[in-house]
């Protein structure tokens, strides 16, 4: 697969046509265009990594171009070239965001180096940004639990071992925590990690999602577009909620993991893919298999090394350092001091099953240091919040002193905001759960005369 995607923008063809031969050689894949319009329109089309555009072109001036690309906030890092550059265009130019200025003659050296060098700067950069959002959201796996050290082990043998994983899991387990730590210990860091919630993107999307579409391949594909598999290319992709994938892509995933090939939707170019894919679920994927909503031959292909998280009730004995890891994360993003927890109130949290697992601890941690009126939470603070972490029952809405009318807003933004989180067929089956539950809510709040 190629090392990148570069269109090169001059008038001379003797230029272009060395650029081509060097940047090829050397594993890019190249587009080239002799003038302004032509590359507008490739421009328009296609996906680039990086532009290499002269200042004087025939039909117009590379710097303005330049300037045109900024403003519709296309960002691909352009190397300018001029044979005659001026110190004012060389201005321009780096003002609006040129990462270099080659005089011509070029050096087709000179010119490798800096292709390599700004490829390389600008997938450190993304690189950098992942890290920084995962410092944010805490990206350690906290724990000393018996499971949680099998669990860091079998974490680095996967890391070594670069097979394919399965993340098996209930919701809020950590499954994508491991996926992450997976790549992160692996050799393949320095390549970028992938992720597709394959509940989430709309059935007859997935496949352009995952392998990438030419322009001109459905409605609404205007420009050639890269798929998952190639920007993950040397790196890891990790496909989310797997079990939730349409079946006929099932067959295509499948083929993709034995050929090692894929091609773009609309696309007949065959190109080779060098990634890891960790897959994650929470879904009983053998029941799947024998009701025939998951290809078993897919399953097999995915669960090369299955690793499998407990729910949070099964190492109760993590919650302490879980806890106190949040109050700490939750302080600092919330720029307050850190409250304390009393025994008591961690009696309370250790006591309590969380079906939302570890997510579900981090939800009502971050609750308690909002809301928390002193800085030392106690275990009645504990008892309120718990009350009201889980999709809500009559029993756990009321809150003595809090209005109806707020708690049962509250009751439903919380069951939206689970219903949202399913898709689909799942998503009628939640709906009539959270109507259900919703009307047994009224009823029961009826009953106690609180309904107003
Ligand atoms: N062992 C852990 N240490 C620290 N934080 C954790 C741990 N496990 C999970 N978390 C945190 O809990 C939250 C949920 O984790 P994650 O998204 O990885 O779970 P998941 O299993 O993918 O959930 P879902 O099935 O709902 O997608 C995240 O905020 C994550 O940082
Ligand atoms: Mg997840």
């Amino acid at each position: 697969m190629s090392r990148g995607h570069i269109l090169i923008v001059d008038d001379e063809v003797s230029i272009l046509q060395s650029l081509r031969r060097a940047l090829s050689l050397e594993g890019y894949s190249v587009d080239v265009a002799g003038g302004v319009a032509l590359a507008e329109e490739k421009l328009d089309k296609n996906a680039y990594d990086l532009l290499v555009l002269d200042v004087a072109l025939p039909d117009g001036d590379g710097v303005h171009l330049l300037e045109k690309l900024r403003r519709s906030g296309n960002d691909t890092p352009v190397v300018m070239m001029s044979g005659h550059a001026t110190v004012d265009a060389a201005v321009r130019a780096t003002r609006l965001g040129a990462s270099d200025f080659l005089e011509k003659p070029l050096s087709t050296d000179r010119l490798l180096l800096v292709v390599e060098n700004l490829l390389r700067m600008v997938r450190a950069e993304a690189e950098a940004k992942t890290l920084r959002a995962e410092t944010g959201r805490g990206s350690e796996l906290v724990g000393s639990s018996p499971h949680m050290v099998a669990l860091r082990e079998q974490i680095a043998r996967a890391a070594r071992s670069g097979a394919t994983v399965m993340v098996r899991g209930e919701r809020g387990t950590g499954k994508e925590l491991v996926a992450r730590a997976i790549h992160r210990e692996s050799k393949r860091s320095g390549a970028p990690l992938e992720k597709l919630n394959c509940a989430a993107v709309p059935h007859d999307l997935i496949e352009s999602e995952l392998f990438g579409h030419e322009a001109g391949a459905f409605t609404g594909a205007t420009k050639q577009r890269r798929g998952k598999f190639e920007r993950a290319t040397g790196g890891t992709l990790f496909l989310d909620e797997v079990g939730d994938m349409p079946l006929a892509m099932q067959a295509k995933l499948l083929r993709v993991l034995q050929e090692k090939e894929i091609e773009r939707v609309g696309g007949n170019e065959t190109l080779k893919v060098d990634v890891r894919v960790v897959a994650a679920t929470n879904r009983d994927l053998e029941a799947a298999c024998e009701a025939h909503t998951f290809r078993a031959d897919l399953y097999d292909r995915l669960n090369v090394l299955p690793l499998v998280l407990p729910p949070l009730r099964a190492r109760r004995e993590d919650i302490p350092e879980l806890a106190r890891g949040f109050l700490k994360l939750v302080s600092a993003a919330n720029d307050c001091s850190e409250p304390t927890l009393t025994a008591g109130a961690l009696d309370a949290l250790m006591a309590y099953s969380y079906p939302g697992n570890v997510r579900e601890l981090r939800n009502v941690i971050e609750r308690l240091v909002i809301l928390a009126p002193d800085k030392t939470i106690d275990e009645g603070a504990i008892r309120t919040c718990l009350g009201t972490s889980t999709a809500p029952s009559a029993k756990g809405l009321y809150r003595p002193g809090i209005p109806l009318r707020v708690l049962l807003e509250e009751a439903e933004r919380t069951m939206i905001d689970e219903a949202l989180r399913h898709h689909d067929g799942q998503m009628a089956g939640t709906a009539r759960a959270l109507d259900l539950e919703r009307s047994h809510l009224y009823k029961k709040c009826r009953a106690l005369g609180l309904r107003d």
